[in-house]
């Protein structure tokens, strides 16, 4: 944010468009990426419109209690608040997710996460004859649910498998209150019935091997944190904070994993720019002989690490 933030000033009905022009220069003079969109968005919030419906009607007027409204939202998102915080929701995997302060707003990379995993789970499904529900899979820092939530959905309903999947998927949080956000995603979506929550340093409080652990935790160097956008100063540091390297939980999650991997199981791990290599000899030295692949993210960056612990799956070889 950069000096102090202007007020739009209230008085009656204002028109829609004046509202969105000085909203957008008071977003752009703090500093937002995207400010006029964020305007947009927010107006929608305070209407109970599509965002389409504002640029339809630029003549409409907007009512003081409204204005008086979208203006303070505005002036949240000009300390930098994250839209979803201010919004209550996020869209991940093309679900909306409930977020709040207590956990991390899902980020578009850890869809990468969510699709190798369907692929994986696909293809061992189409190779065994055990019944669907048998599969078994941990969501290890699960956060608002995100991962546990959106697998639990795909699978159920078939989508990416041959024939739809009942798992039981431990979603795991060393967080009280993240677990609680991430339960409440699960009934909005209705899939509470397939996944247990559990409070668990990494692994810990899981109670059996499973077939396939999903992680995505805290992978950023503790000295790079405040360095980051203003915005991810506004999530939980547990969400973030891997320690000195950034590598302190994989690495821990990595020690614990062997005894958790059920025969010819798969781990997939999110991971942070650079840390391929590094992530590659923990993994090996965990699990010597596993065939171990990262993939990249839209932007180029190695960003999941797959380890498999019998023999990589076909598809998985010819592509990147
Ligand atoms: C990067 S966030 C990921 C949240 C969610 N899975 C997602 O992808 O959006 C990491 C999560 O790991 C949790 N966490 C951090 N340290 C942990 C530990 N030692 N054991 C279990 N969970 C941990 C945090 O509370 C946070 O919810």
């Amino acid at each position: 944010m950069r000096g102090q933030i202007r007020r739009i000033p209230v008085q009656g009905n204002l028109p829609l468009t004046r509202l969105l022009r000085e909203a957008t220069t008071i977003l752009t003079q703090a500093g937002c990426d995207t400010p006029r969109l964020d305007a947009e968005l927010l107006l929608a919030e305070v209407l109970g419109c599509e965002r389409g419906w504002l640029l339809a009607h630029p003549e409409a007027q907007v009512e003081e209690a409204q204005t008086e409204r979208f203006c303070s939202l505005v002036e949240r998102r000009a300390k930098r608040e994250p839209l979803p915080y201010i919004l209550g929701r996020a869209e991940f995997y093309g679900l909306t997710f409930k977020v709040d302060r207590r956990v991390l707003i899902p980020r578009p990379e850890t869809e990468l996460l969510v699709e190798k995993a369907l692929e994986w789970i696909s293809n061992r499904d189409a190779a065994s004859s055990a019944p669907a529900r048998d599969f078994t899979i941990a969501d290890v820092g699960t956060g608002s649910g995100a991962i546990a939530v959106t697998l639990a959905v795909l699978l159920s309903k078939g989508a990416g498998t041959a024939r739809a999947i009942s798992p039981l998927i431990y979603a795991l949080d060393s967080s009280s209150e993240a677990l609680s956000v991430a339960q409440e995603n699960a009934r909005l979506h209705g899939v509470e019935g397939h996944i247990a929550f559990l409070q668990s340093h990494l692994l810990g409080a899981l109670p059996e091997p499973v077939d396939l652990i999903v992680a995505n935790l805290p992978y950023v160097p503790s000295r790079k944190l405040g360095s980051l956008m203003p915005e991810v100063a506004w999530e939980p540091q547990e969400a973030l904070d891997g320690g000195p390297d950034g590598l302190e939980k994989i690495r821990a999650l990595l020690h614990q994993a062997p005894s958790r991997l059920a025969e010819g199981g798969a781990i997939l791990l999110e991971i942070g720019p650079g840390q391929a290599e590094k992530v590659k000899s923990l993994a090996l030295e965990s699990f010597p002989g596993a065939q171990v692949k990262a993939f990249r993210d839209y932007r180029g960056i190695e960003r999941v690490m797959c380890i498999f612990w019998d023999k990589i799956p076909p598809s998985y070889v010819d592509h990147d």
